[in-house]
């Protein structure tokens, strides 16, 4: 009857914390390694999704924020605040809760999907929409952060990165050892620092005799990794990972030299056709962000950056219920029946 009890707890000695750290923790992580059967196929590989999603609020940020409230926490404050776009809000709200603090949140106007503004707002987070961009609102936080009571949990704050490299722990403990290569869609460039921190002590410390070699996308609207500039106004219909001046960049391309890696750009309509194809042939929902990864993947092995054979981790780091805005459009809308059985059976194409 054992339960996962949370990534502090379950690698509570590779995590910055003593006997006086209250715990704050929605037992986030542990999240499924699920084998994609058709991405393997399409690509030759032994491919596997790293299923973020699964997390308490839905998405990779749960494993970074348990360990940032859990240090706030630590050190008596009572209020933190982050810039987001979206995904990083969601769940500094819930902890914050658990925590008993006050969350203060700095969104872009209009750029953030729908569920993680309702999960914002439910979770009784103070919100502010910035007449900016996510780049502006971190910007922003960082000063209030400096000159106000109030802790910043951005991936700037280093505890957050701590927790997020759990997430290469688990992929380690699930294959026995790190698989050839690692995939992540790449935004402020945070989780891909993280993953390599994770790889990178687990085979120091001898749970891992590699680490794999790490592909990073971001959306071609907002791609300043891959051009080397800042991007002054990132598009992309992904709009979590729509960011001009990502705040771990140097870290970020140090993940992807020393591991022999890349980081490239994929277009929207890229992401929409790996968005669309996680669904509806792995049964995998995700949000468009996280599609990155997969078009990505597909694009390693059309351009050889990726050889076939190999093993792959691809990390899908979103819920789809997040943004629902991408599975409506586009779709034919469903059919109205009367309650008659052949009728049905006939719409359904069943007669
Ligand atoms: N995927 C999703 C679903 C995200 O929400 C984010 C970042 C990323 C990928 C990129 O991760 O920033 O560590 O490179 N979301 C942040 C937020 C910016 O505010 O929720 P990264």
């Amino acid at each position: 009857t054992h339960q996962w009890r949370g990534v502090i707890t379950e690698y509570r000695d590779r995590m910055p914390v003593t006997d006086a750290t209250p715990i704050v923790t929605l037992r986030e992580g542990g999240t499924p390694l699920v084998p994609a059967p058709v991405l393997s196929e399409m690509t030759g590989c032994e491919v596997h999704l790293k299923v973020e999603g699964a997390n308490p609020t839905g998405s990779f940020k749960d494993r970074g924020m348990t360990m940032a409230i859990s240090k706030a926490a630590e050190e008596g404050a009572k209020a933190v605040i982050c810039a987001s776009t979206g995904n990083t809000s969601a769940s500094a709200a819930a902890y914050a809760v658990r925590a008993g603090m006050v969350c203060a949140v700095l969104v872009p106007q209009g750029k953030i999907a729908l569920g993680k503004m309702s999960q914002a707002l439910v979770h009784g987070s103070r919100i502010l929409q910035v007449d900016g961009n996510f780049d502006d609102c971190l910007t922003l936080a960082r000063d209030l952060s400096e000159h106000y009571p109030v802790a910043l949990v951005n991936s700037v704050n280093p505890f957050r990165l701590e927790g997020q490299k759990s997430a290469a722990f688990e992929i380690v403990d699930a294959l026995g050892d790190a698989p050839d290569v690692h995939v992540l869609p790449v935004g402020n460039a945070g989780n891909i620092t993280a993953y390599w921190k994770g790889y990178t002590e687990y085979e120091a410390d001898g749970p891992a005799t590699r680490r794999p070699r790490m592909l990073g996308f971001q959306a071609a609207g907002a791609a300043p990794l891959v051009t080397g500039e800042v991007v002054k106004q990132p598009q992309t219909i992904a709009t979590a990972i729509r960011i001009g001046n990502p705040a771990s960049w140097d870290s970020a391309l140090a993940a992807r030299d020393e591991s022999g890696g890349r980081i490239e750009a994929v277009t929207d309509r890229q992401i929409l056709a790996a968005y669309r194809l996680l669904a509806s042939r792995e049964g995998v929902f995700v949000e468009p962000a996280s599609a990155a990864s997969v078009a990505g993947l597909l694009m390693a092995r059309e351009n050889d950056w990726l050889p076939a054979g190999q093993q792959v981790v691809c990390t899908v780091t979103g819920n789809g219920l997040k943004d629902p805005e991408w599975a409506i459009a586009g779709a034919p809308a469903p059919v109205t029946v009367p309650i008659d059985a052949a009728a049905a059976a006939e719409k359904l194409g069943l007669a």
